[in-house]
């Protein structure tokens, strides 16, 4: 069954409304809702009172309607008297700052009391509504996310180091904390890395700090994910709304361990959005993270539906972007949609986050574009959901690198997370799949490994890549990989440390550009200036083992090596040694896709995706057009629209914003 559904708060409206709500979802074709994540002061008026009652009522008057629930625990919002009865478990961000009580996400994740009342409300809704049968799910807590520096965090930060370290010797080792005399001889001297020093902490505290914190989120989802498991039936699924590819401070990989599957929240269009036209690749970035966390399908629990704003309005969605970003979800693997939110909340900090209706309670343009898709999601939902996109080229994402990189820049104008989305967007903008991997993931089933950047390198996952290309694997890995050790010490190697027999080559100096400054390159294949400059950072190159691709063509280091290629065993590894700008990034990933023999899966104009989603040998081709204007693409062999029930011989014509399913004739 392909979940389809929305977002509803039923506290925030008349009792008497909600049946016409039950029945125009049901008139719209959704078939799930989440309830409650906020609700905790309702759930819980008083410390160890509860009150279901009102839920129980909600609950019977959608289900009445055919429509499942998933249950939100509430540790997002604790409620008034939760403060007061804890007034240190309040978050301290990197000034020092504590919060004020009066928004969301005021606490601090390490405070063992808030901790226990979270667990405690999430095993009494576990219990309460373990046997409903209506009851499918539970998404825990909201968006997990701000680190804390609060004084009891920076004990718990103490437990965690002496749990990850046999001794403050091996700390003070790990560290260098000779350097500017820090050498601590009693754990409770180490600080957590606030804002207050003068210049900045030691990185490699700093480093442990964020994967601490990390871990800390992770800790806490698993003591909610527990007490759900122990008292719910083990058919009810647990997951978490995740923030998608962009969200840089919690460890994805580890968050997603503990989850039946990930879920995650999707706003291309929210108040941070300043251009008219929406990029689809960031977005297909989001999709390919959440579902390569742990390579399996995802849901998307909060779809964007209306236009998101707390003060500030953005533009609207425009018409057909909603049809348009929810089958982009699908495309990518999404088994599950829930439009975020139903009605648009009167009250409250949100009154401008437009839902589906609008704050009267009419549905208009957005309810019927919604209803339009419910109607095509009946017939094509249970076709493809459980089918899966079948990537064979993986881009890593180390977080330990990303953690590093947001200690030390290394340069103004790097950012990993743009370093990292330009190579998805060249593989994007040429319509091939790509999963998103960890560092430790078997890469065995890829052809084509893209590794950006991987400064925090650990031996194990150098293993994986070697073994990786030996078999026959094409890998590329740029500049700024191998520099630190897992503690974020620079290596005593020459670079790209650990990586250096594998890609055939030394780093023998490196230049860091002025901002916006560029360095023509010179590519043994192709001496187009289309091909691209070096920007940002220079690596100046001494093969040992491998072959040139590509040199400088300007400043002293004009004739040097920028991109080599080694062979290892049945296959070859590249070594990029800058950043470049987005023509450069395209040419690499050309060759190296030509070298990995893979193929897009069609040729189309700018802004026209394409996305195969494979059930067994079938296959449904995804065309989304998310141009403004009409667009054309060539096809083979006669296809199928699943959408418009049309088929298709030499030609798509695609309107602004449409999206086709195909399917090939023959399989018909
Ligand atoms: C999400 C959040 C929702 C809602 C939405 C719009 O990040 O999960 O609860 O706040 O943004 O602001």
């Amino acid at each position: 069954m392909f979940y389809f559904g929305v977002d509803y708060y039923p506290e925030h409206w008349p009792e008497s409304r909600w049946p016409l709500d039950a029945q125009m979802m049901q008139d719209v074709g959704f078939n799930v809702v989440r309830l409650a994540e906020f609700a905790w002061a309702l759930m819980e008026p008083d410390d160890g009172v509860f009150d279901f009652s009102w839920l129980d009522r909600a609950i019977d008057v959608l289900t009445a309607h055919n429509i499942k629930i998933v249950l939100g625990t509430p540790s997002a919002t604790p409620p008034p008297w939760l403060w007061q009865k804890l007034p240190d478990s309040v978050l301290v961000d990197e000034t020092g700052h504590a919060r004020e009580y009066g928004s969301r996400h005021e606490y601090s994740p390490t405070h063992p009391g808030y901790r226990d009342h979270a667990v405690r409300i999430a095993r009494k809704m576990g219990e309460h509504y373990s046997d409903h049968p209506h009851v499918i799910g539970w998404q825990i807590d909201n968006e997990f996310g701000d680190r804390c520096y609060a004084p009891g965090t920076r004990h718990a930060f103490h437990d965690w180091l002496k749990q990850h370290y046999s001794s403050l010797e091996a700390v003070n080792d790990a560290w260098g904390t000779r350097f500017w005399s820090h050498v601590y001889t009693d754990w409770a001297q180490i600080p957590l890395p606030v804002r207050r020093v003068h210049g900045q902490h030691n990185p490699s505290l700093h480093l442990d700090y964020m994967r601490f914190i990390s871990d800390v989120y992770v800790e806490f989802q698993q003591a909610q994910a527990d007490v759900l498991r122990s008292v719910c039936p083990s058919h009810h699924f647990i997951t978490h709304n995740l923030m998608g590819f962009t969200y840089p401070n919690i460890n994805y990989f580890d968050l997603a361990k503990t989850l039946d599957f990930v879920s995650w929240d999707n706003y291309p269009r929210g108040f941070w959005v300043t251009t008219p036209q929406i990029a689809p690749a960031p977005l297909a970035l989001g999709h390919a993270t959440m579902r390569g966390l742990k390579k399996q399908n995802f849901w998307v629990m909060e779809q964007q539906s209306g236009q998101g704003s707390w003060d500030i309005l953005p533009p609207m969605t425009r018409p057909g972007e909603i049809a348009l970003w929810a089958y982009q979800a699908l495309a990518h693997g999404a088994d599950g949609l829930v439009f975020f939110r139903w009605r648009t909340a009167r009250f409250g900090t949100e009154q401008y986050w437009h839902g589906i209706l609008d704050h009267d309670g009419q549905g208009r343009r957005r309810y019927q574009e919604v209803k339009q898709m419910g109607e095509q999601i009946a017939r094509i939902g249970a076709l493809i959901d459980g089918s899966s996109v079948q990537a064979r080229v993986g881009i890593v994402l180390s977080y330990d690198s990303r953690f590093a990189f947001q200690i030390q820049k290394n340069n103004v104008d790097f950012s990993y997370d743009k370093h990292l989305t330009d190579y998805f967007t060249a593989l994007h903008a040429a319509n091939i799949a790509v999963d998103i991997l960890s560092p430790q993931d078997d890469f065995s089933a890829y052809s084509l490994v893209i590794v950006p950047a991987l400064y925090v390198a650990e031996a194990e996952t150098v293993t994986n890549l070697e073994t990786f290309v030996s078999r026959g694997g094409t890998l590329v890995v740029t500049a700024r990989s191998g520099v630190k050790d897992h503690t974020n010490l620079v290596v005593d190697i020459p670079l790209p440390g650990q990586l250096a027999a594998l890609c055939g080559v030394e780093v023998q100096e490196y230049d860091s550009l002025l901002s916006g400054e560029r360095r023509r390159v010179c590519f043994v294949w192709d001496e187009s200036p289309q091909a691209g400059a070096a920007t940002i950072w220079c690596d100046i190159l001494q093969p040992t083992t491998a072959h040139v691709l590509a040199r400088y063509d300007e400043d002293f280091y004009a004739e040097q090596p920028v991109v080599t290629s080694n062979t290892i065993g049945a296959g070859q590894a590249l070594y990029v040694g800058t950043m470049g700008d987005q023509d450069f990034v395209n040419t690499i990933v050309r060759y190296a896709c030509d070298l990995a023999g893979i193929t897009g899966l069609l040729e189309t104009p700018p802004q026209v995706e394409v996305v195969a989603r494979w059930q067994g040998e079938t296959r449904y081709l995804f065309v989304l057009n998310h141009s403004q204007t009409a667009q054309t693409v060539s096809i083979e062999s006669p296809l199928f629209d699943l959408i418009r029930e049309q088929t298709y011989s030499d030609h798509l014509h695609l309107a602004p914003k449409q999206v086709m399913i195909l399917h090939a004739v023959s399989n018909l």
